[in-house]
């Protein structure tokens, strides 16, 4: 339903050549040169769901050139994507029609690490991967981790607010993003790139660009502060028979674990089974079950950890709520546990098209969201489990129980409105109804904006609008997403 709209001008050779004036001319793509091929990567995203038709792809290697890009933008009305690892799921990080794409791909140094603090400042261009290496090679860590890492890049994750793996323990990006350097769409910097853990002087202004999913600026320095690196892990995978079980091995592991917990992640046996085709990854786990579950060590003393796991282990025997359990003997196999884990979400992609949800919810009626979706599945009769020519292959529940994080996905042959009418709203008024957020980490793109309604109250929203009015007054960045000018927020709407 969406049209480009005809207040953004249309890129014309000018500005191509006013580009080329101040970046590096590799650093300038455009179809004009006829680089089609290469803007393609940059015009799809990671699951091939969302394609833009942009023309220009600009990766400028600075600050100040990513402000001379922006304000010549401002200045021209040219609408722009800002674009990062773009391994986004919701396709915020892809052109809807013809926007420019500023990529911070070109902007990869880490800047300063403090072994002090722990405070690591670099560019926003920086994978993730590396700057958990960098981090490790000190005896630190990045407290973010995700299956994507060796893709996504810091800016990316702070502007989604990513979550993660390991959440659970190290927190939000809003607590552990310290500072920012971000340009705004006139081409003013924003330099705040502090390192201080307190500051209560006034509106903390860097909170805005996290998760403002490039609507505000753009991001292009991040200090981030990282937590040293564990003496000892620890890893459990676990099987049960009932979310109720699931449930009581949560509180029991919070309880007995308590400081030295670090994450608590699940999967069902639909994700399961997909892993076991598609990455035919089984062991150590023997029997099908209805429920896994990796629960992470990370402390100090190895002594006093396996000690407290023991503990713990041993309560959840007595409780008689576990049939399959292995204690990881060593990091290889630890590796091995997050690998499956990590695994599920690229095997339910593999059939074709995936449509992804990531709520959260409160914990008792979490799983509720996948039993229901797979009954109204059902009932349409596009998921006829064990039936090849069914259109839903799949409906798999896995996430973040610790952070009250349930992704749901389903697996299909092709994306189609008849299905994503079937999800879609009823998904997002299920999770209101069960007081719950539409997104509790991948953000809103342009798959989420029009649904903000559903997590957000009108007066919350007409915050957001007057924020964004201030800061980009002619709409240029990122735009038709996170705020779109339709917002659906009923049903029957
Ligand atoms: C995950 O938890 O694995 C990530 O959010 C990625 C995904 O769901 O695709
Ligand atoms: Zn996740």
């Amino acid at each position: 339903y969406l049209k480009r709209d005809e207040k953004y001008n249309r890129l014309t050779e000018e500005h191509v050549n006013y580009f080329k004036s101040i970046l590096p001319k590799e650093n300038v793509i455009c179809s004009f040169d006829d680089s089609e091929k290469e803007l393609l990567k940059f015009n799809v995203d990671w699951m091939k769901k969302y394609r833009g038709q942009s023309q220009l792809v600009l990766l400028p290697t600075c600050t100040e050139e990513v402000s001379k890009c922006l304000k010549y933008c401002n200045d021209n009305k040219l609408a722009v994507v800002p674009q990062s690892g773009n391994s986004g799921l919701v396709g915020g990080s892809v052109p809807v029609f013809d926007e420019i794409i500023i990529s911070t791909k070109a902007m990869n140094k880490i800047i300063d690490f403090d072994d002090m603090s722990g405070v690591l400042i670099c560019n926003a261009g920086c994978v993730l991967a590396d700057l958990e290496a960098y981090a490790s090679e000190r005896g630190f860590m990045i407290p973010l981790d995700m299956g994507s890492k060796k893709y996504c890049c810091i800016g990316g994750n702070v502007s989604s607010n990513a979550g993660g793996l390991r959440y659970l323990r190290y927190g939000s990006l809003h607590s552990n993003v310290l500072g920012l350097e971000v340009v705004l769409p006139n081409g003013q910097i924003i330099e705040n790139l502090s390192r201080l853990r307190k500051d209560s002087t006034g509106y903390d202004i860097k909170q805005l660009f996290i998760g403002a999913e490039g609507t505000l600026g753009i991001v292009t320095n991040v200090a981030i502060s990282t937590p040293r690196k564990p003496k000892a892990i620890n890893a459990v995978l676990l099987s049960t028979n009932s979310w109720e079980n699931v449930q009581v091995i949560y509180k029991k592991a919070k309880e007995e674990l308590q400081e030295i917990i670090s994450a608590f992640e699940f999967f069902d046996e639909h994700a399961y089974s997909l892993v076991k085709k598609h990455m035919n990854m089984t062991a150590p786990l023997k029997q099908a079950n209805e429920f896994y579950i990796l629960i992470e060590t990370h402390g100090s003393n190895r002594e006093h950890d396996d000690a407290k796991l023991n503990a713990f282990l041993d309560t959840i025997k007595k409780l008689n709520v576990v049939q399959e359990g292995y204690v990881s003997k060593d990091d290889k196999q630890t590796r091995s546990f997050w690998v499956m884990r990590e695994s599920v979400p690229v095997a339910c992609s593999m059939n074709g098209a995936v449509f992804k949800y990531d709520l959260s919810i409160p914990m008792a009626t979490l799983y509720n969201v996948a039993v229901d979706m797979r009954k109204r599945l059902m009932e349409a009769n596009v998921y006829r489990p064990g039936d090849e020519t069914s259109e839903v292959f799949n409906v798999a529940a896995y996430g973040h129980i610790g952070d009250g994080n349930i992704h749901l996905n389903i697996s299909c042959k092709n994306y189609s409105k008849k299905i994503t009418d079937l999800i879609e709203p009823y998904i997002y008024e299920w999770t209101q109804e069960h007081n719950g957020v539409i997104s509790g980490e991948h953000g809103l793109g342009l798959m989420k904006g029009a649904y903000l309604g559903y997590s957000k109250s009108s007066v919350m929203i007409d915050i957001m609008q007057n924020i964004k009015n201030l800061l980009d007054p002619n709409n240029i960045m990122n735009p038709y997403k996170y705020l779109p000018k339709k917002m659906i927020t009923k049903l029957s709407d």
